[in-house]
């Protein structure tokens, strides 16, 4: 089989920056400069949730003209918060196809420049036009799973608070994570109400950052290192805009289609994965994720981290980058700053966050898991 290989990936400190998405996106990339010379790049694919931030759409351009790759072929993807991972799958099928060589997935958002019920407002526009006008926000979306979850399977607040505390205590080792924090789960049970019963500490924060991978042939691959990291999968699937419209909203079908699928390109198996990134932009997110990419039976996936198996160290470590929660969550750029946390990790650089692992999957997804985008990589 053709295989695409990652032979570098970059990404600027997450937070509430001051900088424009163009400086953020050239921080990210400086570090792949090191490994590639810009030159050799053929494509640019670009991950942005929304215009309304900076008034802004034409991101393939404008990144393109920002990092001095003009007047190459680049353009924007877009999927809410998968943006970042499809920027990624659209490069490794430019690569697969022989059209390119050489491409650069990127991802970016500078979200914090709007307050935060603008930003709830874009987020919106990834549900369905009936749930919008109803007032449904996207963390009240996740709320209604977290109640159906806990209601069906007996899990409680403080199972979800473990997630928090988990993928906080991780990012503290993460010198690019928007939080270096430890919170403790009756911290997280104290912190404000957003959408009952998620709580501050159960959400992702509203992020600013850019992450950038290059996406290289076999051939070119070689130029760079002896030690590529194979992308063995790519894949992604569709679930409906409106969970009103699911059989079972606590089961994530986009997430375990996509999954299955790339289980089935890679020839691998669950037990196969040694470290994941997931989506977990809501704490109920991550314990749904388990449970869909076969982590966990299904209604015991709160158990893998109320028994610590998710922390590095444990059976399946999930979000040693301190995940969406800490590390942070540029919307356009989350589905690569997973990418680049396992690029870290496979080739042994992430650390004290190291886990030693040679299989890795990453998980992003828009909307409500109305979109999944799966990768597993290897070295
Ligand atoms: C949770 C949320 C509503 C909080 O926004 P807010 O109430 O306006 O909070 P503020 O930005 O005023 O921040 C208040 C404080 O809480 C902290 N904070 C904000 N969000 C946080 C979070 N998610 N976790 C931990 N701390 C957070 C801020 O750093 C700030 O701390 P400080 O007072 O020490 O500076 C907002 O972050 C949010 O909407 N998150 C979800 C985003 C989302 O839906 N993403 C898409 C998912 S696919």
């Amino acid at each position: 089989m053709v295989l695409a290989y990652i032979v570098a990936a970059g990404m600027s400190k997450i937070g509430r920056r001051e900088e424009s998405s163009r400086e953020i996106v050239a921080e990210a990339f400086e570090e792949v400069t090191t490994v590639v010379d810009p030159r050799d790049i053929e494509a640019v694919y670009v991950g942005v949730q929304s215009e309304v931030y900076e008034h802004q759409i034409m991101y393939g351009a404008l990144v393109a003209e920002a990092l001095g790759l003009l007047p190459r072929e680049a353009y924007r993807v877009e999927a809410c918060a998968a943006a970042g991972a499809l920027a990624l799958h659209t490069a490794v099928m430019a690569v697969k196809s022989g059209l390119v060589d050489v491409a650069l997935a990127v991802g970016v958002e500078k979200m914090t420049a709007k307050p935060t019920e603008v930003v709830t407002d874009a987020l919106m526009a990834a549900s369905d036009i009936v749930d919008q006008l109803s007032g449904v926000t996207i963390p009240a979306h996740y709320a209604m799973v977290a109640r159906r979850y806990m209601y069906l399977y007996g899990a409680t607040e403080e199972d979800l608070c473990e997630v928090a505390v988990k993928n906080h205590k991780h990012a503290l080792d993460n010198p690019k994570a928007h939080f270096k924090k430890a919170v403790s789960v009756e911290e997280c049970l104290k912190s404000k109400p957003v959408a009952t019963p998620l709580k501050l500490l159960d959400s992702a924060p509203i992020s600013d950052g850019a992450a950038v991978a290059v996406v290289a042939s076999e051939r070119a691959a070689r130029r760079y290192t002896d030690a590529p990291v194979k992308v063995l999968a790519s894949t992604v699937a569709t679930d409906t805009l409106s969970i009103s419209q699911r059989d079972d909203i606590v089961w994530p079908t986009a997430v375990w289609e996509a999954a299955q699928r790339a289980y089935r390109q890679a020839g691998l198996a669950p037990s196969h994965i040694q470290v994941a990134e997931v989506h977990d932009a809501f704490t109920i997110n991550e314990i749904l994720m388990y449970e869909a990419l076969g982590f966990a039976k299904r209604g015991e996936g709160y158990k893998l981290v109320r028994e610590g198996q998710t922390y590095i160290g444990g059976k399946i470590p999930v979000n040693p980058s301190g995940g969406l929660k800490a590390r942070g969550h540029p919307i356009g750029a989350t589905g690569l700053a997973q990418i680049y946390e396992l690029y870290l990790q496979l080739t042994g650089r992430a650390g004290r966050r190291n886990t030693g692992a040679e299989v890795a999957m990453a998980v992003n997804e828009g909307g409500v898991n109305s979109t999944a985008v799966v990768h597993i990589l290897a070295i």
